[in-house]
């Protein structure tokens, strides 16, 4: 299976976007195709959906999605945005035999983050990077010296004694009609938070947020470098074709060193 060609799928709260991405420079090969998100987004509507982008892209390769959970092996962990039923699912083999293909899930911030750090407002950065994206829920991941590690969810810190991400996303502000001043009080007082707990050396923001930094980026009062992320709407998609081949990799590598040790 070449590894040079995948598709990309990001799969959110209000839609499914993908394209084909050229792994070796980040770069869409077409341009993307958006579904909406089915009511309710089940393991199997989901599926379908995938099905239905695979045959839009005429697709014959490998596949890789960015998915709003905690992703351990392909099965998902937690269901704070999305349908409950997702918890325990087994994605990696779901999508696979919906699509009849090799598909591989990571999570969702992992993706974009991985992305941002290998294209965008990352590349070539050392140190501490903290990457947050602000959109239906708060995604958090961090690299340290551009390693990742995944799974993280500092979305879901405490915080004034409720989920962190209820009172900072970007679904929060526009269902209190914060204005943008109001909103980046409350998100700084977050990150504020944040770099008490993992010191990083530079924020960078993802998600929706990153289109609107004009808004709200001069409200900020944290001592760390703060920088919109740079692949904008198609980190996810791009995030998730990498993690697409890198996962295939490790799986192909792990499976042939079992085979040695037999
Ligand atoms: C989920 C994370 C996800 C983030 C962004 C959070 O609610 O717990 O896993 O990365 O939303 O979609």
């Amino acid at each position: 299976m070449q590894t040079e060609k995948v598709l990309g799928i990001d799969i959110g709260g209000s839609g499914i976007k993908a394209a084909p991405v050229n792994t070796k420079n980040g770069l869409m090969l077409e341009s993307r195709h958006r579904i909406p998100t089915p009511s309710p987004a089940t393991p199997d509507n989901v599926a379908g959906i995938i099905g239905d982008l695979v045959k839009h892209f005429n697709w014959e390769g490998l596949i890789g999605c960015g998915f709003p959970a905690v992703i351990q092996q392909g099965m998902a962990k937690t269901a704070a945005n999305v349908d409950k039923s997702w918890i325990g699912t087994d994605i990696n083999k779901l999508f696979s035999e919906a699509t009849g293909l090799p598909t591989y899930v990571v999570n969702d911030a992992d993706a974009a983050g991985t992305a941002e750090m290998k294209f965008g407002a990352g590349k070539g950065k050392n140190g501490m990077v903290f990457l947050c994206t602000v959109g239906t829920g708060i995604g958090t991941v961090i690299f340290n010296n551009g390693g990742l590690v995944p799974n993280l969810e500092l979305g879901h810190i405490e915080y004034k004694g409720m989920d962190a991400e209820a009172y900072v996303s970007d679904a929060t502000r526009k269902a209190e009609n914060l204005s943008w001043e109001e909103w980046a009080g409350r998100f700084s007082e977050y990150l504020d938070a944040i770099e008490k707990l993992i010191w990083p050396d530079l924020i960078i923001l993802g998600g929706g947020a990153s289109k609107k930094g004009d808004k709200f980026l001069h409200y900020l009062s944290v001592n760390t470098p703060v920088v919109p992320a740079e692949l904008l709407n198609n980190a996810g998609i791009v995030g998730a074709a990498l993690a697409g081949r890198d996962q295939y990799k490790l799986a192909k590598a792990t499976k042939k060193t079992r085979k040695k040790m037999k």
